[in-house]
């Protein structure tokens, strides 16, 4: 997070006493990524971090790949995931590699423990629902829109307050990250990149409680989850600054470009992760030419996965797909739209699609999840009515 930011109170200097009002030290963390030499911040708590009084097993949340004997295109059917349990437990993963998981999450219950994922990093992109982001850096208000990334190691609870909610939740090994291409040398966003620093929402309250009692704080690494019983409130940070922290950024926020000619999907690029990026197909202006042809060509991303979460308005390319839908278009076969789809959308000068795209450089596997919401007719769906059997 190429910003600067500071919330409560925090000393002077680095590494100095730092003391509560009755004379006690406060106790300093340095939070930082890639070894002391990536973003960090430095905090300051009540208690000492390392402090558990039990640390005992907790269920995994293991993954079952779904090995189908042929390589074909993909459309899942979110909707048909049950709602339920809470934004940890209520995960269902549907994609995965060794780099990045993909998953969907219908919320009906609030987390009732405190959650860290000690390995990676996590995006939520918030199709339904509202609340707060509650973190040991303080508290991010969400809507429906929001992409929200969480640095690996922070404490968190979702909060909604909402009944309906749907997130669809990328957990990435290493950092998600603005894309280089759109940050100078100092951090900032150039004048090209689709967003600046002030679309992008760092932690606004922070939350210190100095309390005792009986906390739970479930550490994820990998598909391992440790339960942590802690004799203090995890949120005890009376201070923090730095570079590394949670933060939001809604997919409206994002400026489109719009070209006289068709734009390749990297001018929608949001995010990078370790082996993925993320782009987000916003409503827009369409290609201007009088001969422009509004919708992608046919591609074969040769040393890509392509997976789809359609969020919301019409996506011309696609017939069959419905919002919540998500769509796999793996390496080694062409896609693009639909018979007739192009036909239909030539003159067209605008869009209200609402996607999430996420190519991945390695292959993702499906998970047993995946095929029972799989639609086995979309490989077909290429075919006009008259080849149609
Ligand atoms: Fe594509």
């Amino acid at each position: 997070m190429p910003i600067y930011h500071r919330l409560g109170t925090v000393p002077p200097k680095r590494h100095i006493q730092f003391r509560r009002p009755d004379g006690r030290l406060y106790y300093e963390q340095v939070f930082g990524a890639e070894g002391f030499s990536g973003p960090y911040s430095i905090l300051y708590h009540c208690n000492l971090p390392p402090q558990a009084r039990r640390i005992e097993e907790h269920p995994p949340l293991s993954v079952q790949p779904w090995d189908e004997p042929v390589q074909r295109h993909h459309h899942l059917r979110t909707g048909a995931l049950p709602a339920g349990g809470d934004v940890i437990g209520g995960r269902h993963v549907l994609l995965f590699n060794d780099e990045v998981s993909i998953a969907i999450a219908r919320p009906t219950e609030p987390m009732t423990s405190f959650f860290k994922n000690g390995t990676a990093d996590e995006l939520y992109y918030v199709h339904h629902g509202e609340g707060v982001l509650r973190t040991l850096f303080g508290r991010i208000p969400f809507r429906p829109g929001d992409y929200l990334v969480i640095p690996r190691g922070t404490i968190y609870q979702l909060e909604f307050t909402t009944s309906e909610n749907c997130v669809l939740i990328f957990e990435a090994q290493g950092a998600i990250q603005i894309p280089r291409r759109y940050r100078n040398e100092y951090g900032q966003l150039l004048e090209h990149a689709p967003y600046w620093q002030r679309d992008l929402r760092p932690p606004v309250d922070l939350e210190t409680h100095d309390e005792r009692g009986e906390y739970i704080l479930c550490l994820k690494t990998g598909d391992r989850m440790t339960r942590y019983v802690l004799d203090y409130h995890p949120f005890d940070v009376v201070g923090w600054d730095g570079y590394l922290y949670p933060w939001a950024f809604n997919i409206y926020e994002f400026e489109p470009k719009a070209g006289r000619l068709h734009q390749p999907p990297p001018e929608h690029q949001t995010f990078e992760g370790p082996g993925f990026v993320i782009c987000s197909f916003c409503p827009r202006q369409l290609e201007w030419d009088p001969r422009a042809v509004p919708l992608p060509y046919y591609h074969s991303n040769i040393d890509s996965d392509e997976v789809i979460f359609y969020s919301g308005g019409n996506y011309a390319a696609r017939r069959g797909i419905g919002i919540g839908s998500i769509t796999l278009h793996p390496r080694g076969i062409p896609h693009g739209p639909q018979p007739g789809t192009i036909e239909a959308a030539l003159g067209k000068r605008t869009t209200d699609e609402l996607a999430v795209m996420c190519d991945t450089f390695r292959p993702l596997r499906l998970t047993r999840v995946a095929a029972q919401i799989d639609d086995p007719q979309y490989p077909y769906s290429w075919l006009t009515s008259e080849q149609a059997p």
